[in-house]
């Protein structure tokens, strides 16, 4: 028998299939066996209709491109974000905005740092709070109002991924949203940001 298996077209198949198949293993397996113990430690929320439009803005106007939303157990990074994300913090995530570039700063925690006001501020025009800020300014948020006519699709499709949103909260999805500023619901989301609870700790 040859030991060049490229001149068996079935038995390069089969290699193939099983060199393919190793990737799929590695990443489906541990998740199935893993969700019931990370649903156990978590400390997730789900996060409400209005929050979850908000997180959508925050994707929509690119603000993931330049924040990461993931702090590493390294020294500096703790003393400037807060604690370090777990596994199981992001379980309600789909997509996860972990994100490897900083142009801005890490908003894992930054709901535990300002107001609504400041936030506003900030996105109506940054250089009014940081003057050296490099970062768009974002007037029409605060502009544009929502219609909430997406948001109970929205949170179905989460709910099959495991979010756990009863029907009521879905049905009543709708008018939570409607009529709010795009700009209300993401400093909403932002303010929701914070798997730090430890007590004294300002990122
Ligand atoms: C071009 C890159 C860039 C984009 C896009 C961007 N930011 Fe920023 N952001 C920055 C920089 C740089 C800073 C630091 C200076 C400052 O505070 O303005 C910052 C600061 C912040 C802060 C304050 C962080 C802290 O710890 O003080 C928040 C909150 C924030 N951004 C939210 C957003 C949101 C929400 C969006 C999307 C609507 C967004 N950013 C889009 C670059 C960006």
């Amino acid at each position: 028998m040859s030991h060049d298996f490229t001149k068996s077209v079935v038995i390069l198949i089969l290699v193939t299939v099983c060199v393919a198949s190793f990737s799929l293993v590695v990443l489906v397996v541990p998740n199935v066996v893993r969700t019931p113990e990370l649903l156990a430690e978590s400390n997730a929320k789900p996060l409400t209709p209005l929050q979850l439009a908000g997180r959508d803005i925050y994707i929509s106007e690119g603000c993931h491109v330049c924040h990461t939303q993931m702090v590493r157990p390294l020294a500096p990074e703790v003393k400037r974000n807060g604690t370090p994300n777990k596994e199981s913090d992001d379980i309600y995530e789909f997509p996860n905005l972990w994100g490897s570039k900083r142009t801005g700063p890490d908003l894992t925690n930054i709901g535990r740092k300002y107001s609504d006001r400041w936030h506003m501020i900030h996105l109506l025009n940054p250089r009014t709070v940081v003057p050296t800020s490099i970062m768009p300014s974002y007037p029409w948020l605060f502009e544009q109002t929502l219609t909430g006519n997406d948001i109970a699709v929205k949170m179905d499709t989460l709910r099959t991924l495991g979010v756990p949103y009863t029907d009521e909260e879905i049905d009543g999805a709708r008018l939570k949203v409607r009529g709010k500023t795009k700009g209300e619901a993401l400093i909403d989301y932002l303010q929701s940001l914070g798997v730090d609870t430890s007590e004294g700790v300002s990122p």
